[in-house]
């Protein structure tokens, strides 16, 4: 649904180690090729949770896929998980904790649903540095309010490591993250959905403009402490 979640996915998994049999929860998976990805790659089991993409759409993709007995879609919001603590290895998230994990007291909630000792990691949109001024005046004519969410790895550590539930092993920036960002809106301007045509174009623009002085992706690695 976003800049490429294969590529995001890819990114994040050389950095969270996923073994055959891991219990690992995909949130906010929207239409889970990332859960599928991570059975079909790694052999874990996956249980991919979203809000706006419904689970039988998902199923339909999983059965195709032949993965129904190692991918298992559901309807969940962020902050009502349907799970017992400790139920998972990993728990992944892929373009999609901004728009839930910025709360302070978000992490305190989400991190009890993994094991101790077990990792959670995202990759988000994000900002190299936090930004001095709103907008930055060469992004003035794109800003979209959505924006305050992006955050820099440094802020995100911080996010994390102040709640002195997990040790960070990895919080840092994709190399050139903005060029696979572009990518993405152009091959959604030429083959996507044309009525979503104009604003692929538009990001696109503004990615160019930016030429990665602000925007890039975001990754996150931590290790929940032992209690
Ligand atoms: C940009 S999409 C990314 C989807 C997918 N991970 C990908 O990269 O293709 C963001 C996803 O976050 C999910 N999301 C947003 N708010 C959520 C919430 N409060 N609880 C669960 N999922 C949420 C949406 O349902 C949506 O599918």
């Amino acid at each position: 649904m976003g800049p490429h979640v294969l590529w995001l996915a890819e990114w994040l998994s050389q950095q969270l180690e996923l073994r055959a049999g891991m219990r690992v929860l995909d949130l906010g998976c929207g239409r889970a090729t990332s859960s599928i990805f991570l059975a079909k790659e790694f052999g874990v089991t996956v249980w991919a949770a979203d809000l706006w993409i419904k689970p039988t759409e998902n199923r339909v993709r999983i059965e195709q896929a032949g993965l129904s007995d190692s991918v298992f879609p559901l309807s969940a919001e962020a902050h009502a998980l349907p799970f017992a603590d400790a139920e998972f290895d990993a728990i992944v998230s892929f373009d999609a904790y901004h728009y839930f994990g910025t709360d302070d007291l978000y992490l305190g909630y989400l991190s009890r649903f993994v094991k101790p000792g077990g990792r959670l990691g995202i990759v988000v949109p994000g900002v190299r540095e936090e930004l001095a001024e709103f907008p930055p005046p060469h992004l003035a004519p794109y800003w979209v309010s959505d924006f305050c969410s992006l955050h820099s790895p440094g802020w995100w550590r911080r996010h994390w490591e102040k709640t002195g539930l997990l040790e960070i092993e990895v919080a840092d920036a994709l190399a050139e993250g903005w060029k696979l960002w572009l990518e993405w809106n152009e091959l959604c301007d030429e083959f996507g959905r044309r009525d979503l045509a104009p604003l692929a174009r538009r990001e696109a623009q503004m990615l160019r403009v930016d030429g990665g002085r602000t925007f890039g992706f975001t990754r996150l690695v931590a290790r929940r402490r032992a209690e």
